[in-house]
């Protein structure tokens, strides 16, 4: 590889290089950290610093990086081939990982279309639901083209995935572009929507929601939902019961339900799926970030028997699902995502997140006692920490602040990458770490916001 010190790598980095959800203002004025290796739970920059990954890589890794059997299936496979196309062709890694993907899934989804990103996953997920029904019953149900989503919901960054999503901040600018989605209350007990409190709550947002399906139910194709936590919100934990009373609601009316298990999914939440604990079978469920352990860009849609039989037909009835991506069904992605299974059920891995949230619960407690922490969440490995300017009145810092983001610089410095979700710091630690480096990401995260927030208001 050409020769570089870390100098030329930064110059070069912020002559060339436009990163994703970065002001390049602000990251250009800062010294940029530029990972070169991984090991285990760790990465290791160009200058030899190496740092916890408190956000396994964006929330993708799962055996740690750089691990020996990952490592080898990949090798193995690109002795093999490295690439193939899936369009009316077959390779071996994608046939295998469908079968295998299909017995590990909620009952019912039988059937795998790949793609790339947890973006693409779902748009697929909602071309497949409009085009099932203007097919089904032979065009009777064409008027069913709606989609509802939740307030508060991120579902990537395609015109289709923001159109179901909802982030005042990430999607204002796109709005010209977008389709409308019916919105139902997020359940985000800590900001209630509907303005309910713990002590009077009885998931009125649930029952809003089935008001607004009930209502619609004859021009609504799927409801879309991120199961039991909206991540990018800002790590909202629904209520127990939540996930599964949107489930029945969408049976009962008539309408497909999409689980978005992008980020939840492969044990994140202390099952394989989140859509387990509340034995909530989806008709369409979208897999990426862990799907390949966090090596390569994989990702895929499940659906069932149902809504697959509704695309066959013969060439001049044009019941093709059109949609394809040159990358669709990599071989390298899917044999990495094969071993990436294999380990998971060979070390016991769901097992022991679930130890490991249960350390993580008790480590988080004295969390809430900082005068700025407004609210602790944690559903499995995932957590997330609301910042408050004033606790009393849940009064959010303002966003010229930058109080997550200084958070962030100041774990850096100690050691630990994390990335916030505005005031809201996020810790989504390699599933696989040691409760040992869980102690140190625990402490550095304290300490990284006992000091941010001293400083931002004494
Ligand atoms: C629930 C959910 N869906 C979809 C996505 C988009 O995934 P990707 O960034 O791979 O497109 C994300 C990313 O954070 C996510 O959290």
């Amino acid at each position: 590889m050409e020769k570089y010190t870390f100098e030329s790598l930064a110059e070069w980095d912020r002559e060339y290089v436009w990163h994703p959800f970065t002001q390049m203002r602000q990251y250009r004025r800062e010294e940029p950290l530029i990972v070169e290796r991984g090991e285990g739970s760790r990465l290791v920059d160009v200058q030899g610093r190496s740092y916890l990954d408190g956000v396994s890589s964006l929330w993708v890794t799962v055996h740690g990086h750089n691990h020996p059997r990952l490592n080898s299936a990949i090798k193995e496979q690109i002795d093999r081939v490295s690439h193939s196309t899936l369009l009316g062709l077959a390779n071996v890694p994608s046939i295998l990982l469908a079968r295998k993907l299909v017995e590990i899934t909620p009952p019912g989804l039988n059937k795998v279309f790949y793609s790339d990103a947890g973006a693409t996953s779902v748009e697929i997920a909602i071309k497949m639901a409009c085009q099932y029904w203007r097919q089904k019953d032979n065009g009777q149900h064409r008027d069913k083209t709606r989609f509802v989503s939740l307030g508060e919901a991120y579902h990537g960054d395609t015109v289709g995935s923001v159109s179901v999503g909802y982030s005042e901040l990430f999607h204002t600018a796109y709005r010209p572009l977008l389709f409308e989605s019916i919105k139902i209350p997020a359940p985000y007990c800590y900001r209630c929507p509907l303005g309910e409190s713990a002590g009077s709550c009885r998931m009125e947002c649930l029952a809003a929601a089935e008001r607004v399906i009930a209502e619609n139910a004859d021009g609504i194709a799927a409801l879309v939902v991120e199961p039991l936590v909206q991540g990018a919100a800002g790590m909202i934990v629904q209520p127990r019961g939540y996930l599964s009373g949107l489930a029945k609601a969408c049976r009962r009316h008539n309408i497909l339900l999409i689980a978005d298990e992008v980020a939840v999914g492969f044990g994140r939440t202390g099952t394989l799926f989140a859509c387990e604990q509340e034995g909530v079978c989806p008709d369409l469920l979208c897999t990426a970030k862990g799907l390949s352990g966090g090596y390569l860009p994989l990702a895929a849609t499940l659906t069932t028997d149902e809504v697959y039989s509704a695309f066959l037909g013969e060439h001049r009835e044009a019941k093709t699902f059109f949609h394809g991506h040159t990358y669709t069904g990599n071989p390298l992605g899917c044999a990495a995502a094969l071993e990436n299974i294999r380990l998971i059920e060979e070390t016991g891995l769901v097992a022991s997140v679930r130890e490991k949230a249960a350390f993580l619960e008790s480590g988080l407690e004295r969390f809430s006692q900082l005068p700025h922490v407004g609210e602790v969440r944690q559903r499995g490995m995932m957590v997330g920490i609301e910042l408050v300017k004033e606790r009393a009145g849940r009064e959010p810092y303002p966003r010229e602040n930058s109080v997550g983001h200084r958070v962030t610089l100041e774990a850096r410095r100690r050691g630990l990458i994390t990335r916030p979700l505005g005031n809201v710091i996020v810790l989504m630690p390699i599933l696989s770490m040691s409760m040992e480096e869980l102690k140190q990401v625990l402490d550095i995260a304290y300490e990284a916001i006992r000091v941010v927030t001293e400083e931002a208001s004494p």
